[in-house]
């Protein structure tokens, strides 16, 4: 077996995927014509070619005018059926997902929409694909923390469709503490707490996301490797970094994957993982990251192996599910060996 079927069939957990990234050109233009809308691009190939980013803002302007496509309970099943689909496909046996509802509340979608497409499709997920997988609902940064309060409150109702709160968007100018009041009710309720951090803000807000929302797993925090006593911490603790290595490349914070620190991060024994973050917009799902970031880095089986192993590890399973899951990798791992 060649490394590429190696890695596509290793079982993986993906832990940092946005639902409104997953949603294709064509897609949003299959929907934008159902529901009406004036479609941003003449064409799907003039859409994707538009989606040359130097930062992440960049990129953020492009990602909520495509969310701009969906308005029904049917465009939120198919975008979230689609991806899962798609996630299965690449090994992926667990999939933590983010959604953004303040991206729809602002246009008037409403959660009722959202939370039944998106459950449903889930449920889909679980018979038809045999892949396990929740939402993590996240709250846009650069609106104020009121209003994430008021999502949390809006979200309440569909507290079981949910397992835990996340926070993203434009990172730098807002930082963790802004949100501490919405992370502590969400830790009230039991909801488990991710948070963007040191994907472009400094090391400073990956402390903070840690101590200040007490957050379980860290997304990105690529740049706490400025930061020594940071990465101490992160190590020791083994707190979970869900690494978005083509994403990264995307939005400017390395020039070229041969640059990305991933290699240096298992050396440094942290508990990263490889996520896909937009797959529609960076150029490609959780597979690729796996392929494109192995090759890149001439990172081994064994390390790739430990990857996958981080990503099963840092789930929101219980204990048991997450051995169920290790143990699948592990005879993954002892079959290939078998056939090598
Ligand atoms: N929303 C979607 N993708 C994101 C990313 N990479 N960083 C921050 N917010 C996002
Ligand atoms: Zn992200």
């Amino acid at each position: 077996m060649g490394m590429v079927e190696f890695l596509r069939d290793l079982p993986k957990a993906e832990l940092h995927v946005h639902i409104e990234g997953t949603l294709e050109p064509e897609l949003i233009f299959e929907m934008a014509t159902r529901n009406g809308i004036a479609p941003s691009h003449a064409s799907v190939e003039e859409l994707r070619a538009a989606y040359e980013f130097s930062n992440l803002q960049e990129f953020l302007d492009i990602y909520y005018v495509g969310a701009a496509a969906l308005r029904t309970e049917q465009d939120f099943y198919d975008m979230t059926l689609a991806y899962l689909r798609r996630a299965a496909a690449d090994g992926v046996r667990r999939a933590e997902v983010f959604f953004d509802p303040q991206t729809h509340t602002e246009r008037g979608v409403a959660f009722p929409v959202f939370m039944s497409g998106m459950g449903a499709a889930l449920q889909t997920a679980r018979t038809d694909l045999g892949i396990s997988a929740d939402l993590i609902m996240c709250f846009l940064r650069h609106l104020p923390a009121e209003t994430a309060m008021e999502t949390l409150d809006a979200a309440l109702p569909y507290r079981d469709l949910f397992v835990g709160i996340g926070l993203d968007s434009s990172e730098v100018g807002f930082p963790p503490e802004l949100f501490v009041d919405v992370f502590d009710r969400a830790g009230a309720e039991g909801l488990h707490r991710v948070a963007h951090a040191g994907e472009e803000g400094p090391p400073e807000y990956v402390w903070a996301a840690l101590d200040s929302l007490e957050v379980e797993r860290v997304d990105h925090g690529v740049r706490a490797l400025e930061d020594s006593d940071l990465v101490a911490r992160l190590a020791a603790d083994q707190v979970p970094l869900t690494v978005c290595p083509l994403s990264n490349v995307k939005l400017g914070g390395f020039a070229r994957l041969e640059d990305h620190s991933l290699a240096t991060m298992l050396d440094r024994r942290l508990k990263v993982s490889i996520n896909s973050d937009d797959p529609a917009y960076f150029g490609g799902y959780v597979g690729e990251n796996y392929t494109a970031t192995q090759q890149a880095l001439g990172l081994t089986a064994d390390q790739m192996v430990t990857v996958a192993r981080n990503s099963l590890d840092s789930t929101f399973l219980d204990r048991a599910s997450k051995d169920e899951l290790l143990a699948e990798l592990d005879d993954y791992v002892a079959a290939s060996a078998e056939l090598s």
